[in-house]
């Protein structure tokens, strides 16, 4: 048996995945008619809403010179440019008006474009589908239409609560994402005394499990040092809570947690603003507590303490990574980490080739570690 694993150098890249649905902004960040200024993979966007509400994101870069489209007026359906007025569509970006042009001057305005991207709005955050960037030159035209829609908090009663965290993290999506997955630095970031020690630390053995675009850690009773267990606890019998954890390409996190009729469960999100600095946003649902006036404001101080932990860990370790120091995940505290490698790389290949992506994990397995 191979007790011990030789560590393995690995150094995580920064790449960032185009082709998916991105988490741009909360929803109440974007109201009335100003345009706000968003970053996805170094994508300046700028969002907005129409007359009824529904959010459009535009490249935030006039097709004419380059202006933001963000400094323009809107109307409510119509973004005009603040250097020259040409006006395009909000929700197609398609040109509406040259206002130099004069009567007899025949260019076809309608196959002008600002760059637009496809927008749905769920769970409190607009998000936006962020295409293969076109070929260099290439000018924009109707933006395709996403090959999936936007992921959604999965929720498993008619009522429920939502509310959501996000923290800016100062590090490459792959660090964030990573620092996600990592068991191992529970007992020495996530102490506090109402929660745990760093002298729980014990043992634990988890079942892993392929799932497309991804891995599931399987239902299992949650270790129990963690937090929504401890809450959940109070509600229904220890053996008949589960959780389920799953991590798909590229950056969602879904935890659903259930004990008879009640449930947890949230959706995480690790987004890659540029190529060296990220975003966490957690948005939770449960239908606990909703008699409970304490219980929303609990849960979300418990889960803010933990975002806050992670990222003033991140914010350490930046420093460290600045000087692009050579790193190692080991066995087996660090192989969801090299899965997520693994997957990125089989997604990225496939892609290249047309082939089918070669999943990096070719059945169950179980892992163990301490934490
Ligand atoms: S730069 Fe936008 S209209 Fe000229
Ligand atoms: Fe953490």
């Amino acid at each position: 048996m191979n007790d011990i694993s030789l560590p393995q150098r690995e150094a995580p890249d920064s790449l960032m995945l185009y082709g998916f649905w991105y988490r741009a902004l909360p929803s109440k960040q974007v109201s009335g008619t100003r345009l706000q200024k968003a970053m996805l993979l170094e994508t300046p966007l700028a969002i907005g809403r129409d007359r009824q509400g529904r959010p459009f994101a535009l490249h935030d870069a006039c097709p004419h010179r380059g202006m933001p489209l963000s400094h323009g007026l809107f109307d409510g359906q119509q973004v005009e440019c603040s250097y020259h007025g040409w006006r395009f569509d909000g929700h197609t970006g398609q040109c509406q008006l040259i206002p130099s042009l004069t009567a007899d001057q025949k260019l076809k305005i309608d196959r002008i474009y600002a760059g637009s991207y496809a927008c749905e709005e769920h769970d409190d955050f607009i998000w936006v589908f962020i295409p293969e960037p076109a070929a260099p030159g290439a000018g924009f035209t109707k933006a395709a239409e996403p090959p999936m829609p936007a992921p959604r908090v999965p929720t498993f009663s008619e009522k429920y609560k939502l509310a959501y965290l996000t923290a800016e993290l100062p590090c490459t999506v792959d660090h964030g994402i990573i620092g996600l997955m990592d068991p191992a630095h529970g007992p020495f970031v996530h102490q506090a005394w109402w929660w745990r020690s760093r002298d729980s630390i014990h043992e634990k053995h988890k079942n892993f499990e392929p799932i497309p675009n991804g891995f599931r850690m399987s239902a299992h009773t949650p270790s129990s040092n963690s937090a929504p267990y401890k809450l959940l606890r109070l509600y229904a019998d220890a053996e008949s809570i589960t959780t389920t954890i799953d991590f798909v390409l590229p950056n969602l996190r879904l935890e659903t947690i259930r004990a008879g009729k009640y449930w947890f469960s949230s959706l995480t999100t690790v987004t890659p603003i540029t190529r060296s600095h990220c975003r966490i946003d957690v948005v939770a649902a449960w239908n606990l507590f909703r008699w409970v006036p304490l219980g929303p404001k609990l849960l979300k101080f418990v889960f803010a303490k933990f975002v806050e932990q992670d990222r003033q860990t991140m914010e350490k370790q930046s420093e460290g990574l600045k000087h692009n120091p050579h790193l190692m995940l080991i066995d087996d505290a660090d192989r969801p980490a090299k899965w997520y490698f693994g997957l990125k790389a089989a997604y990225l290949e496939a892609r290249k080739t047309g082939d089918e992506m070669k999943h990096p994990l070719a059945g169950p397995v179980t892992l163990k570690w301490r934490s």
